[in-house]
């Protein structure tokens, strides 16, 4: 088992295997971000296997595939077949902004794929284009019915929600994700990069008041994803929504996770500078014991928290380095 300096138990881990995107979300990557990794430093995926298999062998139970946007990957739904058969894992899950997913949910359910969260921040075109830097709306609804299709369950629509962008958009997004049983997170930004700290913060709590009143939300006790999300839902369970508030009520307390980077180093946490280098192990031919000591290692080095309130200006890599 892994467990930090804090008692916090690492059981999951969020895999970047690409810090490229074909979008450009204006919270997320900078307009014309040209600071992309090499490809040469780009963890295989042998390399990508043996890091995660080191991890179940250490506890690890759950992984979520992320970026960037993951589906740029070539072949992801092989690395994601190796992945599912590591003895221990039992929680394969991915992030994507669906405007591939059209062409590969198929693939990745096969690949042992079972839960989805997509970005999507609004249902109206223009302000999807504005948001995103590109007109995407009706492929990533083509990817939505595709990933519903090929019965992917639960699948999340995760949506940062930004005062003045969308704010006025929430209402629309809970009735779409009622019509198709899709569960609604409303994350806040975070100050992650100068990107991450101009999107316009709206706080989460008003707004979980009025949809709690409009829907007759119940808190729900169950954690839906061993994430940092909380639930509520609609008496009938129709309908369920999260809310992701690193910044009004911020869940380190209770983190259980750590990303690795498409270069192969560990990030201990989101809000904060420490990591830890896998790569240069890896490529001098470390052998499993170390790679399983360097791991240990690597988490006594995971802050207690994130500070995004105390000092937002802190965070100068972009999300999409370490996989949101
Ligand atoms: N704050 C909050 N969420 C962010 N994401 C990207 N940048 C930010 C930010 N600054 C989210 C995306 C996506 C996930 C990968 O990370 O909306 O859902
Ligand atoms: Fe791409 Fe996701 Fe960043 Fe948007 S938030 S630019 S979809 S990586």
């Amino acid at each position: 088992m892994l467990m930090d300096r804090f008692g916090r138990t690492i059981e999951y881990i969020r895999l970047s295997v690409t810090d490229r995107c074909d979008l450009r979300c204006s919270y997320c990557m900078p307009k014309g971000f040209k600071g992309f990794e090499e490809p040469e430093n780009w963890l295989t995926f042998d390399e990508i296997a043996r890091v995660i298999g080191a991890f179940t062998r250490l506890g690890t139970r759950r992984v979520r595939l992320t970026g960037g946007e993951p589906l740029l990957r070539r072949n992801l739904p092989q690395l994601a077949a190796r992945l599912s058969a590591l003895p221990g894992l039992d929680d394969l899950s991915l992030s994507t902004n669906a405007t591939q997913l059209h062409k590969h949910a198929e693939a990745l359910h096969d690949a042992g794929v079972r839960r989805l969260n997509i970005s999507l921040d609004s249902l109206r075109r223009d302000c999807v284009s504005e948001l995103t830097g590109s007109d995407s709306l009706p492929r990533v609804m083509e990817g939505l019915m595709a990933a519903k299709a090929a019965g992917f369950a639960p699948i999340k629509i995760n949506m940062v929600a930004m005062k003045g962008v969308n704010d006025g958009d929430i209402e629309a997004m809970v009735a779409f994700c009622i019509e198709h049983g899709f569960v609604l997170r409303l994350i806040e930004a975070m100050p992650v990069g100068d990107t991450g700290r101009a999107a316009h913060f709206l706080d989460l709590q008003p707004v979980l008041a009025r949809l709690q009143q409009q829907f007759g939300l119940l808190p729900q006790a169950a954690d839906l994803g061993g994430g940092p999300a909380r639930y509520w839902s609609t008496p009938d369970g129709r309908f369920t929504l999260g809310l992701i508030t690193p910044i009004s009520q911020h869940f380190c307390a209770t983190c259980n996770r750590v990303r690795l980077s498409v270069d192969g180093t560990l990030y201990m946490c989101l809000g904060q500078e420490e990591r830890f280098e896998l790569r240069p192990l890896l490529r001098a031919g470390c052998s499993d014991a170390e790679l399983e000591a360097a791991i240990r290692e690597a988490i006594e080095l995971k802050p207690e928290r994130h500070e995004f309130r105390e000092r937002p200006g802190k965070i100068v890599r972009i999300m999409s380095m370490t996989g949101g």
